[in-house]
């Protein structure tokens, strides 16, 4: 079977660079092109950390596009209080021997969806949905064309992470999040819900570290760093990695569960903004629009992870 296509929309982030560096080892998917996200650090910078991730993984080959500069209304909220000042703290990452392309982030995911079969591209959003959006808005025939979103964001069980009802990258961009989840287009949302049951334990970043490579080594730097705020928040040692989780899923969707739902993205309150109103119960009646995921079979999806890095240089 040949691999599956996905494109990666994302703002690296310490656990977007684990998700890149999950699809890059895996033969089942074939990223087709990268394109950088204003989120936890300005485009300027997710552009840039990108490259230096495809570079660690020894794919600079791979195209990567800077896109929208901002979200469609709000002002752009950043999370170096997370992530550091660059956004990708915790190792010295090469420099990246490629430069972007000179196009905008929007139009290579409107060219790439374009140009390839209908129903093959899968398009991965790890941060704010505004280049999914835009793209949307501008070449709305794509909709139909692509093949699924499978997108990290959200939270309706467990609430939020940057407000009491409204996680990050949804907080970030509301507007981006209404468009695409009222596009059509088949969705699956791998909120907070799920991703906080994806657990890195210091026992599991030992095994990552006597894998020995050099993408091993800095991917357990990227981790350590995370850790700080992890330990803040919860107060352990362990502590989620929530984009990697989009990846996991598509390569392995029997270690996540989940039930298909109706959910609408709150837009006008300004106590709730950004909250993934999930109709768990189906209580409206309305048509499933997404796939949202709660579960997950930790160990599993680690030890994916493992041995999909450790195959990298
Ligand atoms: C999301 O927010 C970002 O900080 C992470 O990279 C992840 O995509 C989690 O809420
Ligand atoms: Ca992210």
């Amino acid at each position: 079977m040949s691999p599956r296509k996905i494109i990666i929309d994302t703002d690296p982030g310490q656990d977007d660079a684990f998700a890149m560096l999950l699809a890059l080892g895996s033969p089942e998917l074939e990223v087709v092109a990268v394109t950088a996200i204003a989120g936890n650090v300005p485009v300027s910078k997710t552009e840039r950390n990108a490259r230096q991730i495809l570079e660690l993984a020894g794919r600079p080959d791979i195209r990567v596009a800077p896109g929208c500069t901002r979200p469609m209304v709000k002002p752009l909220k950043t999370a170096e209080y997370v992530h550091g000042d660059s956004g990708l703290e915790g190792w010295e990452l090469p420099e990246p021997s490629t430069p972007a392309l000179p196009v905008h982030g929007v139009d290579l995911i409107i060219d790439t969806v374009m140009a390839a079969p209908a129903g093959e591209i899968t398009l991965c959003p790890l941060g704010p949905l505004t280049n999914i959006a835009m793209a949307l808005i501008k070449e709305p025939r794509i909709a139909p064309r692509l093949r699924e979103i499978v997108l990290m964001g959200g939270g309706y069980f467990e609430g939020g992470n940057t407000t009491p009802s409204a996680e990050f990258n949804i907080f970030v961009d509301p507007h981006a999040a209404h468009v695409v989840f009222t596009s059509g287009v088949p969705l699956t949302m791998v909120p907070i819900d799920c991703t906080y049951k994806a657990i890195l334990t210091p026992a599991w970043l030992e095994r990552l570290k006597a894998v020995g490579k050099r993408t091993a080594l800095a991917a357990a730097g990227l981790a350590e760093f995370y850790q700080r705020y992890g330990n803040q928040k919860f107060g352990t040692d362990s502590y989620p990695l929530h984009d990697p989780c989009v990846i996991g899923y598509l390569l392995r969707p029997g270690i996540f569960g989940g039930r298909k739902c109706f959910v609408e993205i709150e837009i006008t309150s300004p106590v709730t903004m950004g909250a993934t109103v999930v109709d768990w119960w189906n209580v409206t009646k309305r048509e499933p629009n997404c796939m949202v995921l709660r579960d997950l079979d930790n160990p599993a999806f680690y030890d994916l992870m493992l041995e999909r890095i450790a195959r990298l240089p």
